[in-house]
């Protein structure tokens, strides 16, 4: 077993480090006070080539792997969550349709997007106020009308929607069916896509989500992917992509926290030592560290298998909810050791601690990530045979 990166993968994940030195970690305070989509920055990394990797050489992206995203967010997401999350919106907006498309559609309607001089933006169109956990309740309804789809609905919470130049929306082809009537439309921005409340965040401030309300919008038929009914699968197998993608982020953001709270112990003097020579806060260190590490392992390998075509449900959720409670809980230790300096927002902790919370809520709530992984280790278990079996008079015990 060889868990070194392979060149080609060392030298994705430095140019990332590199980027996110130069322009993330020195601008994204100040940026933050904009409360705005950080254009500019999303630019300079479309320009850098840290965008759209999983898109197919086919339909003109570098064809790279869900491993290789990891790098990219793991480093970008050490600089900034928001910032991560508005760099890798396009892989959560087109992976159902790298997932479900044809290559002639992706060319069509992603390739134009993804090769032009600026960058531009997709959006991941799921939840709407009474579909947020439970995802096959979306309300958003498509009906078909000759060679069109006539889309009606609201969404909300949806990530860069206001850049967005198509919008990936998970719409209801036939209700009585629920998650089985579920299919997915690529929908150019146009006549009855309309921006709605653009939300105020606790944090990830340079990341935008709002509204998108569809108005009697109008698409030829050939905008939807795959087949009637299959939308809900197509979301599900794009989440499982792109869970390890939140828990690259939430990586980046939990060694941060590990970052800034060891450099503080290490220069920090009370009752006439470094306040890390204190077992108290050297203790909360190695946990610190050791939720780094298993963060890590875990969303590489969950990865790793999406990338050998290997079912990764139980895995993703794995990643997705250990990562992201790690990066909470490593940004709340990181408040914690620099006390004062910790609580207040010229210090780094404080907005890591505002930004990990959202890792835990978006791409599927943690809560939800243990529903699906508990799920597949219930199915597992069921015909497990431990090699141990308790006998009465004999006989295998009855199951209470
Ligand atoms: N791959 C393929 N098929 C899958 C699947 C998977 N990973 N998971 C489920 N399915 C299939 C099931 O096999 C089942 O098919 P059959 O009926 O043929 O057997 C079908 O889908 C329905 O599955 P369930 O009965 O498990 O569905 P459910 O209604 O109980 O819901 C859920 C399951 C896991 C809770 C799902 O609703 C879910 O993931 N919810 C969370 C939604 C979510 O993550 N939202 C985040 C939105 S994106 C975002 O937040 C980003 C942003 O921009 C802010």
């Amino acid at each position: 077993m060889d868990f070194s990166l392979s060149e080609k993968e060392q030298k994705l994940f430095e140019r990332a480090k590199e980027f996110t030195r130069e322009h993330i970690t020195p601008e994204a305070n100040e940026l933050e006070k904009r409360n705005e989509f950080p254009k500019e920055i999303v630019q300079k990394a479309y320009e850098a080539g840290l965008m759209n990797l999983h898109i197919p050489t086919e339909a003109g992206g570098p064809g790279l792997s869900l491993l290789d995203e990891t790098f990219v967010s793991e480093a970008t997401g050490y600089g900034c969550a928001g910032l991560a999350t508005s760099i890798m919106c396009n892989n959560l907006a087109f992976a159902p349709l790298v997932i479900g498309a044809t290559i002639e559609q992706l060319k069509k309607y992603v390739e134009p997007l993804i090769t032009g001089k600026d960058a531009k933006f997709g959006a991941f169109c799921l939840t709407e106020r009474g579909a947020g956990s439970d995802a096959g309740a979306v309300a958003t309804r498509a009906v078909r009308d000759g060679d069109e789809y006539i889309i009606n609905g609201l969404k909300c919470y949806i990530t860069s929607a206001p850049q967005a130049s198509l919008f990936t929306v998970f719409a209801s082809t036939q209700p009585e069916l629920k998650t089985k009537g579920l299919s997915v439309f690529m929908i150019p921005k146009g006549k009855g896509v309309k921006i709605g409340h653009i939300e105020n965040k606790m944090g990830q401030l340079n990341s935008v989500q709002s509204e998108v309300i569809f108005e009697d919008v109008r698409v030829p038929k050939e905008c939807l992917v795959g087949k009637e009914g299959e939308g809900f699968k197509i979301a599900m197998k794009t989440l499982d992509k792109t869970r390890a993608g939140i828990a690259a982020i939430a990586t980046g953001v939990a060694q941060r926290a590990l970052d800034e709270a060891a450099k503080f112990a290490n220069i920090r003097h009370q009752f006439g030592q470094a306040i890390g020579r204190f077992q108290g806060i050297g203790f909360m260190l190695a946990d610190m560290g050791a939720r780094v590490a298993a963060s890590r392992l875990l969303t590489r390998y969950s990865a790793w298998m999406a990338d050998q075509g290997m079912m990764n449900s139980k895995d993703s959720a794995f990643a997705k909810f250990f990562a992201a409670d790690s990066a909470m809980q490593n940004a709340t230790d990181a408040v914690q050791i620099m006390g004062g300096y910790g609580y207040i927002s010229e210090y780094p902790a404080e907005k890591l601690m505002r930004d990990a919370k959202l890792l835990q809520i978006y791409e599927g709530t943690n809560q939800i990530q243990r529903l699906v992984s508990s799920g597949i280790i219930l199915r597992e278990s069921a015909n497990l045979d431990t090699g141990f079996h308790v006998k009465y008079d004999g006989k295998d015990a009855p199951i209470m």
